[in-house]
C-alpha cells in the first residue's frame, strides 16, 4: 500500500532513497529530502507491507505529467514484484497522469511497462 511521506518517516524514507546510485552520497541525499519537503511539485510515498515500510517511490508533479525520480525497494524484498506493484500503484493514484521515467529510474520503468514514453524531459 502507498502511504504519503510525512515527516516522521525521515529516517526510513533516507534509508531507502539511498539505495538508488546517485543517493549514496549523503549531502545528495540529504538535498534530495529537502526538495521533497520543501517543494510541493515533488512527492514522496513509501511502500508498506504488513507493518514495515520496504520500499519508496519518489515522483516530480508538472501539469498532466508525472515524473518517475526515484524509486527503490529494501534489498530484502527484491525479486518479488514489490517495485511493479509500486509504480503500478502509483499510476493507479494518478489515472488521468502522463507517467514517464526519468534518466535514473527509466531502466526499471520499462521493465514495468513495455509501451512506455521514456521522457528526459529539460524542466
Ligand atoms: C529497481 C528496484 C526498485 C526493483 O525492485 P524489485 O522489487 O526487486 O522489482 P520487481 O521484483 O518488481 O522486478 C524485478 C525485475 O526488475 C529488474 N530490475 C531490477 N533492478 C533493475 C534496474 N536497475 N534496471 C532495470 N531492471 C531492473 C530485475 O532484473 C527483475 O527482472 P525480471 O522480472 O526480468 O527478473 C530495486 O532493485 C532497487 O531498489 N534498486 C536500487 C535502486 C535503484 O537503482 N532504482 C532505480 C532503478 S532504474
Amino acid at each position: 500500500m502507498l502511504i504519503r511521506y510525512k515527516k516522521h518517516y525521515e529516517k526510513i524514507a533516507m534509508g531507502l532513497l539511498s539505495f538508488m546510485p546517485k543517493e549514496k552520497n549523503l549531502n545528495n541525499l540529504r538535498a534530495t529530502m529537502k526538495k521533497y519537503e520543501a517543494d510541493p511539485n515533488y512527492k514522496l510515498y513509501l511502500w508498506k507491507h504488513e507493518e514495515d515500510m520496504i520500499g519508496i517511490i519518489g515522483i516530480y508533479v508538472q501539469g498532466d505529467s508525472i515524473q518517475i525520480e526515484h524509486v527503490c525497494v529494501n534489498p530484502s524484498h527484491r525479486q518479488q514484484g514489490i517495485g511493479k506493484q509500486i509504480v503500478k500503484a502509483l499510476s493507479a493514484e494518478y489515472p488521468t497522469k502522463n507517467i514517464t521515467a526519468s534518466e535514473d529510474t527509466m531502466n526499471f520503468y520499462d521493465k514495468c511497462f513495455c509501451t512506455i514514453e521514456n521522457s528526459v524531459e529539460q524542466r
